[in-house]
């Protein structure tokens, strides 16, 4: 049997101030469309049943992802962290679970943030990764052919590929530097990272007991509890322990199980200001823009407006975003510190 997480629990602060705590990117729709988490659970539910198809999210959003998953999935297919623990902690959680309900099984973990253009090879590629997972007792990675230098992503180093685009993994390295990253990207022997993992559930639980004994002690031992009414209480006792790490870092770079399989579709992370342009419709001068614009000699620039006319002159390669009474006005290349500017946000109230 297949299933599918989605991981949907994130606070996405470096798209402030797009999405927000109270908001996060997977809640949010860019360009007018239906919201990331939507449009990812409608493409995965044409793999696979609706019924094998789960979300987790985190406690504070719960409410928000039944509102927005009700129609497509069982409201018992929502899990729940119930502290903020990132996604090692997510998904050493959802593996365990299922592995409880349901014995074997393949499963495949999706990021709610990514962006999709070619739906169909999208779909063929995470077809052929459960079928690898199943056949092969590898964890698969599915990954994709890096366009720049992002600092945002991890980086998958392949061996050769077989006809399949299925290759060992060498080397698995999370957010390298820029320099590193370039290098990697010249190389040409590097996959991005989509977030998307798929591997056997008994498979991903020998895995996470070697890389994350703490993680699979406390969550095995609060899910035996299953079924009975300490069940929430064990398993919001075992998180309060657990290190807040990325499954990136925490499984990722440290297994010799892995294979990475390329994915020939159109994918972005919208996970910074960035990548907003990616949605948006360009002008004339390569600006992406959505809302009211006016400009001289403005180049290469995203300006988003939900209220305000923007004017700018002599300007490239900036981003400039109002939204609700919030401004930023940033260099593209500095989206990455977002998430250091709401740090300060929080700070000062
Ligand atoms: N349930 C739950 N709980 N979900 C979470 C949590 C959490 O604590 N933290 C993050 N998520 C969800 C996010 O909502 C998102 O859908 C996904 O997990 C990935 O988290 P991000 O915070 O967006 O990670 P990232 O973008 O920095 O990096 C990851 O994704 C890249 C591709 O998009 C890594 O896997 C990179 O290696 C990868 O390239
Ligand atoms: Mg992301």
């Amino acid at each position: 049997e297949k299933y599918a997480v989605i991981l949907a629990g994130g606070s996405g602060t470096r798209l402030w101030p797009l999405s927000r705590e109270s908001k996060p990117k997977q809640f949010i729709s860019v360009d007018g469309n239906k919201s990331f988490l939507v449009q990812t659970i409608e493409r995965i539910c044409e793999v696979i049943p609706a019924e094998n198809c789960f979300v987790i999210t985190s406690k504070v959003y719960l409410d928000m992802t039944k509102e927005a998953v009700k129609d497509l999935i069982p409201i018992s297919n929502i899990i729940s962290d119930p502290l903020k623990k990132n996604t090692a902690a997510s998904i050493a959680y959802a593996t365990l679970y299922l592995e409880k309900m349901f014995g074997r099984g393949v499963v495949c973990f999706i990021p709610a943030d990514s962006y999709v253009k070619n739906k169909t090879d999208y779909q063929n590629t995470v077809r052929q990764a459960y079928q690898a997972a199943e056949s092969s007792g590898k964890i698969m990675i599915i990954g994709v052919k890096p366009t720049y230098p992002s600092t945002g992503f991890g980086y998958i180093q392949i061996d050769s590929e077989d006809q399949k685009g299925i290759s060992k993994v060498v080397q698995f390295k999370e957010k390298p530097n820029r320099e590193t990253a370039e290098d990697y990207v010249k190389a040409d022997k590097y996959l991005w990272n989509s977030g998307m993992v798929a591997g056997q559930l008994h498979v991903l639980a020998v895995g996470i007991r070697h890389l994350m004994p703490e993680h699979y002690a406390r969550l095995s031992e609060a899910l035996t509890y299953k079924g009975t009414s300490d069940f929430l209480s064990s398993i919001e006792t075992a998180y309060s322990s657990l290190e807040d790490i990325s499954f990136d870092y925490a499984f990722l770079e440290k297994s010799h199980n892995l294979l990475a399989i390329k994915g020939d579709f159109d994918w972005y992370d919208i996970g910074s200001l960035d990548a907003v342009s990616i949605l948006l419709a360009t002008d004339d001068h390569n600006n992406s823009i959505f809302g009211k614009h006016l400009g001289i000699d403005t180049e290469n620039s995203t300006i988003y407006s939900l209220d305000s006319l923007i004017t700018t002159i002599g300007l490239s390669d900036m981003i400039i975003m109002e939204i609700d009474g919030m401004v930023i006005v940033c260099p593209k290349t500095r989206a990455q510190d977002v998430k250091a500017l709401v740090r300060m946000l929080k700070k000062n109230g």
